[in-house]
This record gives structure tokens, C-alpha cells and sequence, in this order.
């Protein structure tokens, strides 16, 4: 019997023979990546530093600070963009990208439906005064759809499994009440997400099944891919989705679905970075060096995360509606976006408290503001609004959480004259799952501050 103190290989002759071919082969197909800067952000953000010093200077930092201005044009441009290519189209906010009451009001005043995941989310939409809302998401236990069941008059349920069909079958039945649903489905070669909905093989039979319950009235189908850089995953989806409705669904089945879901999953255009490391070929070539320099000579300090001006996302998907969903079905297409519309509409300021060293500066905030080590992965660019400058300057930020360098970071770098201890600092686009993942951890989560 191996003893708990047994010293064994990590992996075996064969599976190391194995890894050595693969990582050769990830190295050898050297991926191109996008090469850029994102100094007009800077530009952009420097043209508006008496507006963020107006907020700052009667508050404390850390401190968010939503941008009125960015969140209204964002959402100006979603709508418009599906207005031109999308004849019929329901629009519904992700709120767990961004929770604050103040974007739910205005993406709502803006004629937008909420997309919900639990029952925290639906009490604050209807808090918010949504008026129609998509309730996606697995393992909705008993409470949340008893939740949705109560404001079923705006509440559309994308049903997660056949589960939860047979549970929210019986719920109706015991209340005696009828709700709108959708059914999630995902196909079978995407791995990252076949945790959600039915496979797309069984919806067939999962539409089926629904019709034995009275108070489920099944009228749609969502898919959600998240992180698209193109519309290549959607049109892939549509036509996948299309061709399985042609060959199993009646004319009548076909009739009765009254919209399609294709989730959310935008990325805003030229916004953000990330750093060459947290690429496979990256991650191979850092763990190569991680014995002998601090930094593996990459090319580039930053890449660019690769996406498209929002029109051509909704020009791609409405050209697969139009080829393969529109000769089937006369339905609405929802679309669920989050991180589009949030992502602008924060902004992080923080303050230099301690210049340890001409390299290295401690600020006042932490990245549970953040809820994660985004900074170690992420690039954005950090801006010194009290020594304005469009040169960037090698300086590594930490937060003053007590947790190691690395897991505390805000960036390696900032644009400015200079840093000195006092001086304020804005991470912009931070609105993004950060507001809504952050955390109470050594210090509290900063206040929200509303610039107009
Ligand atoms: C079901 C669903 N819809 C929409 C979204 C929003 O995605 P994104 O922020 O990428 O637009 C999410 C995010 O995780 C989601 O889970």
C-alpha cells in the first residue's frame, strides 16, 4: 500500500512524451494576434479630466464612477445597430454584468427588457420597473421559479433541462397559472458550455414533453456564446439551430415559436488588452522562462482583444437570419447583451498613496473592487488625471490589499508626466463584471459615484 508520503512522477513517460508533441505544436502554429494601442482611449478619457476631477474632488477615492454619458451612448448604439438590421428584435440587458439601479433604469427607459439569473435579479428588475424580463440560468431552485411564477406577467423563463420542465410543470399546476417559456439549448461539440440548457439533439423532444403541461407555454429558444470576436459563432448557431428545426419541427411546431434567443456575448470595440502570457503559446514560453527572468521576451508588452464596431456583429447576424432562419420561422430575435452596454459605463479612480520606489506604487484601492486578479490578465490603460500625459511610463501598480503582488495588481504601467503619492488615478471601462463580482475583503466595496 503507497503510504500518503509516496513520491510518484506527476505524469507518466507516455503522457509527458504526449504533452512535449503538443506544446511543440501549439509553439510552431505561433497564432497571430492583434497589434495596436490603445492611446486614443487615453486621448479620449484625458478630454474629459475636469469632468472625472469634477466628481473626485468632493469624494473620497476608491471609488466607481459611472459615466452617464458612455452608458447612454452605448446603449444608443446597441439599439441602432439592431433598429437597421433586425426588423423584429427584443432587446434585454444581462444584469449580472452590472447590477447598479442606475443602469438598469436607463437601459429600461431606453425600451430595453432585463436578462435575469436568479431571484436577486428579478426583484431588482422589478424594483428598477422592468417591464418584460428573460430569466436564464441553471439550477433555478424551487425559489426562484416560485419568484419568476409571481411576476409571471414579465417574466419569460428559458427553461435549463428537462428538470426543470417537470419541476416548473408541476409549480403552474399547484398555483393554477400559465407562464411564458423559452428552452436553452447548446450544441454538442461546445465543451464550455454544455453546463447549460439541453443538448441541441433532444429539442425535438423537449418541445414535445412541454405540451403536457398546460401552464408552461413554450414559445422560444436561446442559445447564449459569450466572448465572440466576430459573428462567426452566431451565424454558426443560427445555422446549426436552422437546419435541426427543418428536419425535425412540423410547420405547426414551427409556427409557434415566437422568438429566438441568441444571448448576448459583444465585446466592445477597442477598449481593452491582454498580456502575451495568458495565450497558450504564451503560458508555455512564461513557464520556459519562469526560472530565469522575471519578464519572457515577448514581442509585444500588450495585444489588443480582437472585436468588431457593434453594426458589423448585427450586420453578420441579421445575413444569417436572413439565409436561414427567416425561410423557416416569422419569429423575434432577442438579444441578451451585457458586457456591451456595462463595460463603458465605469470607470475606477484611485489615489497614489505610497511611492515605494521609482518602479513601484502602492494605491488606495484593491482589486476586490474588481472581485478577481483581473490586472495580471487584462490590460487597461491607467491614467494619472492630476499629471496628465499621453506617454506611457513603466511603474507597477499594487492595490493595498495584504495579499502577494501579483493577485493585487492594477498594471505594470501608466500614462502621465509623472506619479507622485496624491495623485489621482482613473482605470477606465471597468463596468464589466466588476461592480457586480465585487467584494467586502479587507477593505469594503468602494461607493458609486454618478458622473453626468
Ligand atoms: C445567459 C446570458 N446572456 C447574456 C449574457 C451577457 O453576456 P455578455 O456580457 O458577454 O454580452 C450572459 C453573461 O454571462 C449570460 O450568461
Amino acid at each position: 500500500m503507497p503510504t500518503p508520503h509516496t513520491q510518484r512522477p506527476l505524469i507518466s513517460e507516455r503522457a509527458l512524451r504526449d504533452c512535449l508533441r503538443r506544446v511543440s505544436s501549439i509553439l510552431r502554429e505561433r497564432p497571430t494576434v492583434l497589434r495596436g494601442t490603445l492611446a486614443p482611449l487615453v486621448a479620449h478619457i484625458l478630454t474629459q479630466r475636469i469632468r472625472f476631477l469634477g466628481v473626485i474632488r468632493n469624494h473620497e477615492t476608491p471609488c466607481y464612477i459611472l459615466d452617464l454619458k458612455e452608458l447612454k451612448k452605448s446603449i444608443a448604439d446597441f439599439r441602432s445597430a439592431c433598429e437597421r438590421h433586425l426588423p423584429s428584435h427584443q432587446i434585454f440587458y444581462a444584469v449580472k454584468t452590472n447590477h447598479h439601479q442606475r443602469i438598469l433604469k436607463e437601459v429600461i427607459r431606453a425600451g430595453f427588457g432585463l436578462d435575469v439569473s436568479s431571484k436577486r435579479e428579478i426583484e431588482m428588475g422589478v424594483r428598477a420597473g422592468a417591464q418584460k424580463m428573460v430569466f436564464s440560468g441553471p439550477g433555478k431552485t424551487e425559489e426562484c421559479l416560485a419568484t419568476a411564477m409571481k411576476h409571471r406577467d414579465h417574466v419569460t423563463i428559458n427553461m435549463d433541462s428537462f428538470g426543470e420542465l417537470k419541476r416548473l410543470g408541476l409549480l403552474t399546476k399547484k398555483l393554477k397559472k400559465r407562464i411564458c417559456a423559452g428552452v436553452r439549448v447548446a450544441p454538442r461539440d461546445h465543451d464550455a458550455w454544455n453546463k447549460f440548457g439541453i443538448d441541441m439533439r433532444d429539442l425535438h423532444d423537449f418541445w414535445l414533453a412541454a405540451q403536457i403541461h398546460p401552464g408552461i407555454s413554450l414559445e422560444g429558444i436561446q442559445f447564449h456564446i459569450s466572448f465572440n470576436k466576430d459573428a462567426a459563432p452566431y451565424q454558426r448557431m443560427i445555422t446549426l439551430l436552422s437546419s435541426y428545426l427543418k428536419r425535425t419541427f412540423s410547420k405547426k411546431q414551427l409556427h409557434d415559436i415566437r422568438f429566438i434567443d441568441i444571448g448576448g456575448g459583444f465585446r466592445p470595440y477597442a477598449s481593452e488588452g491582454y498580456y502575451p502570457w495568458t495565450t497558450p503559446a504564451g503560458t508555455i514560453v512564461q513557464a520556459a522562462y519562469a526560472e530565469s527572468v522575471k519578464r519572457p521576451p515577448f514581442a509585444d508588452r500588450y495585444l489588443l482583444l480582437e472585436s468588431l464596431p457593434v453594426d458589423e456583429y448585427l450586420a453578420g447576424i441579421a445575413k444569417a437570419v436572413q439565409t436561414h432562419l427567416a425561410p423557416l420561422l416569422s419569429c423575434a430575435i432577442y438579444l441578451e447583451p451585457g458586457r456591451i452596454i456595462s463595460n463603458n459605463a465605469m470607470h475606477i479612480a484611485l489615489k497614489v498613496v505610497d511611492r515605494k520606489s521609482p518602479r513601484t506604487a502602492i494605491l488606495d484601492g484593491g482589486v476586490n473592487a474588481i472581485g478577481w486578479e483581473r490586472f495580471s490578465y487584462d490590460y487597461f490603460p491607467v491614467i494619472n488625471l492630476t499629471h496628465p500625459g499621453m506617454r506611457e511610463r513603466i511603474c507597477t501598480l499594487y492595490g493595498s490589499l495584504c495579499l502577494q503582488g501579483e493577485m493585487d495588481l492594477w498594471g505594470y504601467s501608466y500614462y502621465g508626466s509623472k506619479l507622485a503619492e496624491g495623485d489621482i488615478l482613473v482605470v477606465p471601462y471597468q463596468g464589466h463584471l466588476t461592480y457586480s463580482l465585487a467584494q467586502n475583503f479587507i477593505h469594503p466595496i468602494p461607493p458609486v459615484y454618478i458622473m453626468k
